[in-house]
């Protein structure tokens, strides 16, 4: 059976765009494939440094993979940080990655262009070793596991083809010791818009937080950015923020009958109202289970606590290959 690998940093409550973009669709792919999902506790750290918040961010994550349907009976789900051996293997993959491919990294070039922009004399102010070898670390989280799909966003693929070519490197040396990996990248799942238009992030601060209340998220749905057009003029669905986030949430008949409202003339505040109703209601029973793994994080602790010996038992073994061809 072919395994499937991804994790998700702790940065904060997943948004919608996580949600649509990464988590539904990992969860679908582990109905049929040796599924490992992991929060990538440890890569948040190049961003996070209080411990409290740290700590918390792990049980968002770990709750909300539980909440939107993952059975870790069926798959490996674990706190990056649990697994040692992941920190070794990064070690042996750093020193068969040329620097200059590190360089070349997307997230690493858009600090240093910032940091250029802002007339910054040192193009490589606040930023550290961590966010430099980050793509190392989610090499070794990949290859680790000899993962032969790892389902992201098309954001990371630069990253899934570093942890090829260093696994290339390293094999080139000692023989087919590391299983290159395959990013699958899923076209049907689109950039979800956030509330300006722009791509939902975090960083934008004009995300949907998954699981915010009802009256929140109604709240926040109401802030979507619209024109000053009156209720009664026909308004065009294939241009339309409020439109796309609601085809992530309807069938095609529904969005068949809000297509018609929309060209009859629909207020924004009504197709707002539907648009609310849509996501409350797919949202609104996940809402509930996460809530309930928020207030008792002791069962967290034991699912991962569970998921990560799986995961060691695995890790340990295909470790200790790469520490004999090396020859420790
Ligand atoms: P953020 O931009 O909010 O920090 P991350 O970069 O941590 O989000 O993304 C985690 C996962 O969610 C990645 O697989 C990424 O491709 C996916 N993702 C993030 N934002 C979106 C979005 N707006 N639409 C679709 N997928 C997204
Ligand atoms: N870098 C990924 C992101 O920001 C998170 C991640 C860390 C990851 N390690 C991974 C994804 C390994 C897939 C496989 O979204």
């Amino acid at each position: 059976m072919e395994t499937i690998l991804t994790g998700i940093q702790s940065t904060g409550q997943p948004h919608i765009g996580n949600y649509l973009g990464a988590i539904k669709p990992a969860i679908h792919l582990a109905q049929s494939f040796q599924s490992y999902l992991f929060i990538a506790d440890y890569h948040s750290l190049t961003k996070i440094h209080r411990s409290d918040e740290f700590h918390h961010n792990v049980y968002e994550v770990a709750a909300t993979w539980l909440a939107c349907g993952l059975n870790p009976e069926k798959a490996v789900i674990y706190r990056q940080s649990d697994i040692r051996e992941i920190f070794e293997l990064a070690w042996i993959l750093a020193c068969f990655t040329p620097k200059g491919f590190m360089n070349r990294a997307h997230s690493y070039k858009d600090k240093v262009a910032k940091n250029l922009e802002a007339g910054n004399k040192d193009p490589d102010f606040g930023i550290s070793m961590g966010l430099f070898n980050y793509p190392i670390l989610m090499s070794a989280d990949i290859l680790l596991f000899s993962a032969n799909k790892v389902p992201v966003g098309e954001d990371q693929i630069q990253h899934i083809e570093f942890a090829r070519d260093i696994a290339q490197k390293f094999n080139n040396n000692y023989g087919d010791i590391i299983k290159l990996p395959e990013a699958l990248v899923q076209k049907e799942v689109k950039i979800v818009p956030g509330l300006d238009g722009r791509k939902m992030s975090k960083s934008y601060n004009n995300h949907i937080p998954l699981f915010v209340d009802s009256k929140k998220l109604r709240k926040l749905i109401m802030k979507i950015k619209t024109d000053s057009s009156p209720p009664e003029s026909p308004k065009d669905p294939e241009n339309s923020l409020i439109f796309d986030l609601y085809k992530e949430f309807s069938t095609e008949s529904q969005q068949q009958e809000l297509r018609a409202w929309y060209l009859r003339g629909i207020g924004w505040g009504e197709a707002k109202q539907v648009l609310f109703e849509a996501i409350d209601k797919e949202l609104s029973e996940k809402r509930e289970v996460y809530n309930q793994f928020m207030e008792d994080p002791s069962r967290l602790d034991k699912i991962l606590f569970e998921g990560a010996q799986k995961a060691r038992d695995v890790a340990k073994i295909n470790l200790d290959k790469i520490r004999e061809a090396v020859g420790v």
